[in-house]
C-alpha cells in the first residue's frame, strides 16, 4: 500500500568525543557492511564533530545530521551555524524545533518554521520534531499542540511541506524510559499524516518518525505502526549494538 521507505535517525544530543565518535561510527559502519540496512539512516551530531563525522561516514549508507540551525542567513550572529556552513560540510539532515531547543532555548514555533525554511533553502531536509508535555497530553491537548507546531511549518513552508521528515516526540517520553505505546503513537501519527496530506499533494508521503525511549526492545512494536515510518533515536544511538538492533527491526 505504501512504499514509505523506513527511516532511523540517530540525536547524540550533547554527547561524544573525538575518541568516542571514532569508535562508534567503526562499529556502527562495520555492522552496516555486514548487514546492508533495508532503512535510511543517519546520525545528528554535535557542531564541532561535523566534519570528523562527515569524514568518518565518507563511502558508508549513513548520511550526516546536525542537531539545530541558525534562523539568520549569515552575518553578526555569533555562536550561530548557518544552514550553508552545514551544506558546506556535507550536512543532509537537521533537526528543527527538538522540545530540548523549544523548552530550554526559548524556541516558538515561528523560529523553528524559520529553520525549517532556510535548510531547505540550503539543499538540507529538516527534521521537524513535534511534540506535547505531559501537562498537554493530561489534559486531552496532544492533537491541538502538535497539530499547531506543524501548521506554523506547513504556513511557512507552502507546497514544501512535503519535503519534510516530520518527528513526533512526546516530551514525557524522551530520555524517561517511558515510551509511548505503539497504540498511543499511532493515533498521534495518523493525526499528523492526514494533516501532511491536506497541506501539500505530496504530504502523506512525508516520513513520520516516532522519538522518546525507543530502543532495540521497543522498536520492533513501533515500527510495526502503519503510520509510524521510522524513529528518532537519543540514548539508544549511543550505543552501536542498540543502535544496529534498531535500524535491523526497520524493514522497507
Ligand atoms: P531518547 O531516545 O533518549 O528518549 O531521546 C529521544 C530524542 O529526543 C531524540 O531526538
Amino acid at each position: 500500500m505504501t512504499t514509505r521507505q523506513k527511516f532511523i535517525a540517530g540525536n547524540w544530543k550533547m554527547n561524544g568525543s573525538l575518541q568516542a565518535n571514532a569508535a562508534l561510527l567503526k562499529a556502527i559502519t562495520q555492522g552496516l557492511r555486514e548487514q546492508p540496512p533495508a532503512c535510511k539512516v543517519a546520525v545528528a551530531v554535535p557542531m564541532p564533530y561535523l566534519a570528523q563525522v562527515q569524514a568518518l561516514l565518507a563511502g558508508s549508507s549513513v548520511q550526516l545530521g546536525a542537531q539545530d540551525v541558525s534562523q539568520h542567513e549569515a552575518g553578526a550572529y555569533t555562536g550561530e551555524t548557518s544552514a550553508a556552513m552545514l551544506a558546506d560540510l556535507g550536512v543532509r539532515y537537521g533537526l528543527v524545533g527538538h522540545s530540548e531547543r523549544r523548552q530550554y532555548h526559548g524556541e516558538t514555533d515561528a523560529v523553528v518554521a524559520t529553520k525549517a525554511q532556510r535548510l531547505l533553502a540550503a539543499g538540507i531536509t529538516p527534521i521537524v520534531c513535534v511534540g506535547e508535555t505531559l501537562a498537554e497530553r493530561e489534559a486531552g491537548q496532544t492533537g491541538t499542540v502538535v497539530a499547531r507546531q506543524l501548521a506554523a511549518v506547513a504556513e511557512a513552508l507552502g507546497q514544501q511541506i512535503e519535503k519534510i521528515v516530520l518527528a513526533y516526540e512526546p516530551v514525557w517520553a524522551i530520555g524517561t524510559g517511558r515510551t509511548a505505546t505503539p497504540e498511543q503513537a499511532q493515533q498521534v501519527h495518523a493525526a499528523l499524516r492526514a494533516q501532511l496530506a491536506s497541506a501539500a499533494p505530496g504530504g502523506a508521503m512525508v516520513p513520520v518518525l516516532y522519538g522518546g525511549s525507543m530502543n532495540a526492545a521497543n522498536a520492533a512494536d513501533l515500527l510495526a505502526q502503519s503510520d509510524i515510518d521510522g524513529g528518532l533515536i537519543g540514548g539508544a544511538a549511543l550505543k552501536a549494538p542498540d543502535f544496529l538492533k534498531i535500524i535491523g527491526a526497520a524493514q522497507a
